[in-house]
């Protein structure tokens, strides 16, 4: 490059001509905001490292569909909290459990929201892994294919909109996209989170997905944070097995690892802005010590910037508000 009048500045001091070479736009559009519910009713549930992040019993969604509706989002993604834990999560599959029902009631008071549900076993599991065990703690990989197209193919029955299979196993995008096929669900989309990380930044998701895992973690599936192009090869595979949209998780610390995706592959790209992520924001903001706004925006953008069509985050309802303010 040899522009040897070029002066950048001369087109940053003025908001119009900033405006002219801005790459990158943020709105609410963007936006998928997650949401945890549960069984019960009236429950509004503080989470306490998730401020302002609430878990819902069925009755209580109507009022937050307005909420999402006035502010412009137009796409959740469903986490459940089950009545009955078991050893191979049944409630997960079973098409009155608590995401089935959720999906059905968004379904009735707002049926234009566009409904995704994450599909893994953990929050079902009394164990707290993302799939069936054998005798040594180790999370068995085919059997546990078997439940996750169950679990998908009964949120499609219910009327989900999309799957998002959260889980790690090998193969498992092939096995859901196949029962969906066989079972007339052709069009129904999955989102799946390809390049998922064994991540400290999942701490506060699961106090409020009651999912921790009761013993080890989640290294044996999820993957290690020192790869890249481990993670090129898992959104190949998804894509290859039918993958409609791919995922790069946690957001902030792995925004090079979305940048190569967008670039490798040029297909439609999710951030997900995990707890931790929210966490951190929301606890310095409540100290006075970042500006909020200034600090939740700039990072939304940048995650679009490193090559995210769609953001999942925590963040959605507040960004919309200062987004529609500006
Ligand atoms: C379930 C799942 C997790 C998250 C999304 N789906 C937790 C985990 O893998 O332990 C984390 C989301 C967040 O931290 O916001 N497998
Ligand atoms: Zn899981």
């Amino acid at each position: 490059m040899n522009f040897p009048t070029y002066r950048p500045r001369r087109m940053r001091a003025n908001a119009v001509t900033r405006e002219f070479v801005r790459e990158t736009t943020l709105s609410a559009k963007d936006f998928i905001y997650p949401l945890f519910v549960k069984p019960g009713t009236g429950c509004k549930d503080a989470i306490s490292s998730m401020p302002d992040v609430f878990q819902y019993s069925i009755d209580m969604l109507e009022a937050e569909m307005e909420e999402l509706r006035s502010l412009g989002i137009q796409a959740v993604i469903l986490f459940g909290l089950p009545e009955h834990k078991d050893e191979c999560g049944s409630e997960a599959y079973d098409d009155n459990g608590i995401v089935q029902q959720a999906i059905r009631e968004i379904k009735r008071c707002c049926p234009e929201m566009y409904v995704i549900t994450d599909v893994c076993l953990c929050e079902y599991t009394s164990h707290g892994h993302c799939g069936k065990l054998d005798e040594n703690g180790y999370v068995l990989n085919d059997p546990t294919l078997e439940l996750l197209a169950a679990e998908a193919l009964s949120h499609a029955r219910a009327g989900a909109d999309m799957v998002a299979p959260s889980d790690m196993m090998d193969g498992r995008i092939g096995a859901i996209r196949e029962a969906l096929d066989d079972n007339g669900f052709t069009n129904l989309p999955i989102m799946a989170y390809s390049a998922k990380y064994a991540s400290g930044y999942y701490g506060p998701f699961r106090d409020a997905a009651d999912s921790a895992p009761a013993f080890g973690d989640r290294k044996a599936y999820q993957m290690d944070p020192a790869n890249s192009n481990e993670a090129l090869r898992e959104v190949a595979l998804d894509i290859e097995e039918g993958a409609d949209m791919v995922m790069v998780k946690p957001a902030l610390a792995y925004l090079d690892i979305m940048r190569r995706v967008a670039d490798e592959f040029e297909f439609p790209l999710v951030a997900y802005n995990v707890s931790g992520e929210y966490a951190m924001v929301k606890a310095a903001a409540q100290n006075g010590w970042i500006d909020e706004e200034r600090v939740v925006l700039e990072s939304l953008l940048c995650m679009k910037r490193a090559g995210a069509k769609m953001i999942i985050t925590y963040h959605a309802k507040d960004a919309a508000r200062w987004l529609s303010a500006r």
